[in-house]
C-alpha cells in the first residue's frame, strides 16, 4: 500500500495571522506523512458513516458518500480516518453489534468499495483505521446462532456466557452485572422446543451477547479478522470496548472494591495477554512492510478505546508490546476551565511518558455530547449518567469555548482525533423527535436518557434545504435522522469561504499543526494568570483564556492564529491564540 507524498494543503486564512511570511513558513512547514511513527503526532479524523455522505440517494451515509468527499477530508488536513463499524449488522447499537466482520453492510457498499475506499484515501495521504468490537457480537452473528442451536455446556455455547438461571425454575437472572445500557446483563433465551432455557450475558443490549475469551476460537477468530483488513490496506484498528473484553469466568457478583486488575469485568489482568497478541499481529504487517519498497504506510497501530479512572492502569495498555495508543477520556470530560484542564493535561503527559507512548487529545466522538452544546451549559463536565432532556446551553459560549477547545486540543503533544462534524462546530440536536431516535442507550432507559443520536445527525454539505446537501441533489426522502432548522447554515458550503467560519479555523490549525514545533517540540508551561492555560512548544507560544476577563497578549510575539477576535492586544475570555516568539 503506497501513501502519495506529502500534499500541499491549500493555506486558508484563520481568523488572524502573521504577515510575516518567513516565519509562518517554519511553523507551518510539513512533516512527511510517510514517517514511520506517523500516529504519535496524526490528525485523525472519525467517520460515523451513516451521518457522514450519502452517495446513493437513501438516506443513509455510505461509502460512496465517503469517497466522494475524500478531497474535502484532505484538503481538511487530516493524516487518517476511523471508521466506526461498517460490517454487516442489524445496526441494533449503530453497528457495534457486527454479523459479519468480512461484508460490508449492504447500505454502505461492499468490500470491494471499501478496498477502493482505503487505496483512494492512501493515495491521497490519508490512511485507514477500522473498528473492531472484540467484547460482543452481534445476536445475528453466526456463532451465536449456532450456539442458541446447540445443547447447554456445548462447545458452540462455550464461545459466549450461557448459564442456568437461578431459582427452582431457573427464572432468575444468574447474575447481577449492571448494564452499560442500564437494565439486566442477561436474557434468558428459548430452547428449539419453546420451551424458557439457558440465559446469556450482555453487558450492551441483549442484541450484543458477550464473547468468551478464554475459548481459543475467540482469539483466533479476531486475530484472523486483523489480518483480513490489514491485507486490504488499512492502517490501524481501533479496539472497542477494550477494558471489558476479559471476564473472571466464575462471573461472581459485584461487591466492594477489588485489587487492581482482579474486577470481575473490567481492566482485568488477563487483557494484556490478548492485546499482546494483536500486536503481535500489527507488529507483523509493519516488520513486513518494511521490506517492501512500495509500502509506505509505515507502523500499523492499535487504539482502545479504554474508559478508567485510574490513569496508572490505563497506561499499562500502552506499554511498547501493547496498545498504540488509547483515547484520553479524562481531557475530554473535564469541564470548561483552566485548572481541570490543566491539570488533565499534566497528568495524561506524566502517565503516558513512562510507557512511551503519545498522549492523544479528544473532544467528543459519537457517544458524547457535542463540545458546543457542552460547553455552553453551566455543567460542561461530561458524564453518561448526567446526560439528561432539558437541560439548558448557552451555545454563543459554547460554540466560542469549542473552538478555543479545538486549538488547546491541536496544540497538545500527541495524537489529535475529531469527531466529524465538530470542524463545522456543530451543537447537539436535542430535538430529535421521540419516536425518530434509535439509540438504544434511550430506549433503555426508559426514555430518559436522550442518548446519543444528537451527535449523529447526517452532516451539512450544502445550503440546499433538502438534506443539506447530506443526499445527491434532487433526493426527495428524508435522512434516516431528521436535521434540524438551519442545519444548512452550518455546511460546509456555507463556511468554507469565510475566514471567520469554524472550518476555516480547523483548516488552519491543522495545517499549522504539521509544523515542527506542534509536531515535536516539548510542552513548557508558562506563568500566566490562574485562568489562562498557557505553554510553549518550541517557538509557539500556546494561550486559553478560561476565565471571565480579558488578558493582556505576552509581548514579543506576533500573532499566528486565534480561535476569535483579540481587540486591543488582548485575549478574551473563552479564546485560544497560538503566537510566535519575535526573533531578535
Ligand atoms: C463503545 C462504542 C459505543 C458502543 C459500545 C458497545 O463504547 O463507542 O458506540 O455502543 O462500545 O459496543
Amino acid at each position: 500500500m503506497t501513501l502519495s507524498p506529502p500534499r500541499d494543503t491549500a493555506a486558508t486564512p484563520g481568523t488572524s495571522a502573521s504577515d510575516e511570511p518567513g516565519l509562518e513558513a517554519r511553523i507551518g512547514s510539513t512533516t512527511p506523512v510517510t514517517d514511520q511513527e506517523w500516529w504519535r503526532t496524526a490528525a485523525i479524523y472519525q467517520v460515523y458513516v451513516r451521518s457522514f455522505a450519502d452517495g446513493n440517494g437513501d438516506g443513509i451515509g455510505d461509502l460512496a458518500g465517503v469517497r466522494s468527499r475524500l478531497g474535502y477530508l484532505a484538503a481538511l488536513g487530516i493524516d487518517a480516518i476511523w471508521f466506526t463499524p461498517w460490517y454487516r449488522s442489524p445496526l441494533a447499537d449503530g453497528g457495534y453489534d457486527v454479523e459479519d466482520y468480512r461484508a460490508i453492510h449492504p447500505d454502505f457498499g461492499d468490500v470491494a468499495v471499501a478496498e477502493a475506499l482505503i487505496a483512494e484515501a492512501a493515495a491521497l495521504g490519508i490512511r485507514t483505521i477500522v473498528d473492531v468490537v472484540p467484547n460482543h457480537v452481534s445476536d445475528q452473528h453466526a456463532w451465536f446462532q449456532e450456539a442458541l442451536a446447540s445443547e447447554p455446556g456445548s462447545d458452540a455455547r462455550a464461545r459466549f456466557w450461557f448459564r442456568d438461571g437461578l431459582g427452582p425454575d431457573g427464572d432468575l437472572p444468574p447474575g447481577n452485572w449492571p448494564s452499560s445500557f442500564s437494565g439486566s446483563t442477561w436474557t434468558r433465551t428459548t430452547d428449539p422446543d419453546g420451551t424458557p432455557g439457558q440465559w446469556y450475558l450482555h453487558l450492551f443490549t441483549p442484541e450484543q451477547p458477550d464473547l468468551n475469551w478464554d475459548h481459543p476460537d475467540v482469539r483466533r477468530e479476531h486475530e484472523d479478522v486483523l489480518r483480513f483488513w490489514l491485507d486490504r490496506g488499512v492502517a490501524g484498528v481501533r479496539i472497542d470496548s477494550a477494558a471489558l473484553v476479559a471476564k473472571d469466568p466464575a462471573l461472581p457478583e459485584i461487591v466492594g472494591e477489588y485489587p487492581a486488575g482482579q474486577h470481575p469485568n473490567v481492566d482485568r489482568d488477563d487483557l494484556h495477554e490478548i492485546y499482546r497478541g494483536w500486536r503481535a499481529v500489527a507488529d507483523e504487517y509493519t516488520a513486513r512492510a518494511a521490506t517492501d519498497d512500495g509500502d509506505t504506510l509505515g507502523d500499523r497501530v492499535l487504539v482502545g478505546e479504554i474508559w478508567l479512572a485510574d490513569l496508572e492502569r490505563f497506561a499499562l495498555y500502552l506499554r511498547p508490546d501493547e496498545i498504540h495508543m488509547a483515547f484520553n477520556f479524562d481531557f475530554m470530560a473535564r469541564p470548561w476551565g483552566a485548572g481541570g484542564l490543566r491539570a488533565a493535561i499534566e497528568e495524561t503527559l506524566a502517565v503516558h511518558g513512562p510507557v512511551g507512548a503519545p498522549a492523544t487529545w479528544v473532544l467528543s466522538n459519537h457517544d458524547v455530547t457535542r463540545p458546543v452544546t457542552r460547553f455552553g451549559r453551566e455543567d460542561s463536565a461530561f458524564a453518561f449518567d448526567t446526560k439528561r432532556f432539558g437541560t439548558p446551553s448557552d451555545l454563543v459560549v459554547g460554540a466560542r469555548r469549542a473552538r478555543a477547545a479545538a486549538m488547546l486540543a491541536a496544540a497538545l503533544p500527541g495524537a489529535l482525533y475529531v469527531y466529524q462534524g465538530d470542524e463545522l462546530g456543530l451543537p447537539e440536536v436535542e430535538d430529535i423527535p421521540l419516536d425518530r431516535i434509535e439509540d438504544p442507550m434511550h430506549h433503555r432507559s426508559g426514555g430518559v436518557d436522550p442518548g446519543r443520536d444528537g451527535c449523529r445527525v447526517p452532516l451539512p454539505w450544502t445550503t440546499d434545504p433538502a438534506t443539506a446537501g447530506f443526499s445527491p441533489a434532487g433526493t426527495t426522502g428524508e435522512p434516516w435522522l431528521p436535521q434540524p432548522a438551519g442545519w444548512p447554515t452550518y455546511s460546509v458550503a456555507a463556511q468554507q469561504d469565510d475566514p471567520a467560519s469554524t472550518l476555516s479555523l480547523y483548516r488552519r490549525v491543522l495545517e499549522l499543526r504539521r509544523g515542527d514545533d506542534l509536531q515535536h517540540g516539548d510542552l513548557v508551561w508558562d506563568d500566566d494568570a490562574p485562568d489562562v492555560i498557557a505553554f510553549h512548544r518550541g517557538a509557539l507560544l500556546h494561550r486559553t483564556n478560561c476565565g471571565t476577563t480579558a488578558v493582556p497578549l505576552p509581548d514579543g510575539a506576533d500573532v499566528l492564529l486565534a480561535s476569535g477576535p483579540l481587540p486591543d492586544h488582548t485575549l478574551p475570555p473563552d479564546t485560544s491564540v497560538w503566537l510566535t516568539v519575535r526573533s531578535a
